[in-house]
């Protein structure tokens, strides 16, 4: 029986209800957050905190308890056996259930938490296969930054992705490429490791920040800039990064290979050297 959390209770996932006017399903008013479970740690979980705090911040949504968010997700680990396994936890906070109105509710108001374990394969050292990606234009709001549960055109983008064999899909803004639906985006070009800087265009992702501090320690050259999607027909490597997949390399962009299309060195040093600081049981 799978075991999930509601509003301060961990229960069979099957048994909770969630109201009809809740702000999340009537205007996506949350925000959410994603870590990754390593059979017996999760990977940077202070950076997820501060991060889960910054995005309800942004939104100006109060939930005074989220300081027990790693409890809550080591518990719902346990409860539901995967202390061993490789797994995600998946936590969103709304601003609760009220009568629609655009605005906040005039009183005070719970807000409504909800979280979720998901068993991942635990997939060791291999390196995944280098993916397909679309690139399409950046149809997103101007904050992105957010982690907000507003996925819309994100959703819609993956999916155009999937549709044409791709897994990931990637956005420019303007010609120049922010990030992708779930994932920031890297690419290497004349031995320089580029990425969108942090912005309000772009997701600090956590698995980025942990990247460019890896390749700034290895001695690679990082530039924080837009990569102009002009600029593609000179890139020798490309590799998206999230907390699930931490670093995996990126094959096509628009069936034009990317450098050779296969993982290229700097792929593949990063995603070692980002692997070997996991700290588990078994590694
Ligand atoms: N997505 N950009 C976007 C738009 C994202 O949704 C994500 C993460 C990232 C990468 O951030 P991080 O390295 O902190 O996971 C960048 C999560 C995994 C998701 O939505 O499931």
């Amino acid at each position: 029986m799978e075991i999930a959390f509601f509003n301060g209770k961990f229960l069979p996932k099957n048994e909770i209800r969630i109201s009809p006017d809740d702000r999340g399903f009537l205007f996506a008013d949350g925000i959410y957050e994603v870590v990754k479970w390593y059979g017996g740690s999760f990977f940077d979980m202070e950076a997820h905190v501060t991060r889960l705090k910054r995005s309800l911040r942004e939104i100006r949504l109060q939930w005074l308890e989220n300081e027990t968010f790693p409890d809550i997700a080591v518990e719902l680990v346990r409860q539901n056996g995967l202390y061993e396994k490789h797994a995600m936890v998946y936590i969103q906070v709304t601003r609760g259930a009220a009568p629609r109105t655009h605005h906040f509710p005039d009183y005070p108001l719970p807000p409504t938490v909800y979280a979720f374990v998901k068993e991942l394969p635990d997939t060791g050292k291999i390196m995944p296969d280098a993916i397909n990606v679309l690139l399409k234009e950046d149809i997103r709001w101007s904050r992105c930054d957010i982690k907000s549960v507003s996925l819309l055109p994100n959703v819609i983008g993956n999916q155009e992705a999937r549709e044409n064999g791709c897994m990931e899909c990637i956005f420019a803004r303007n010609g120049e490429i922010t990030e992708a639906s779930h994932s920031n985006v890297f690419f290497v070009i004349n031995g320089v490791l580029r990425t969108h800087p942090e912005s309000n265009y772009i997701l600090s992702g956590i698995t980025r920040k942990n990247v460019i501090r890896i390749a700034t320690e290895s001695g690679i050259m990082v530039e924080e800039e837009a990569l102009h999607e002009s600029e593609l027909e000179n890139i020798t490597e490309a590799f998206v990064t999230n907390t699930t997949g931490e670093v995996t390399p990126i094959k096509t962009i628009n069936g034009k290979t990317a450098g050779d299309g296969l993982p290229g060195r700097i792929t593949i040093l990063l995603r070692e050297k980002f692997l070997s600081e996991i700290p588990t049981n078994r590694r």
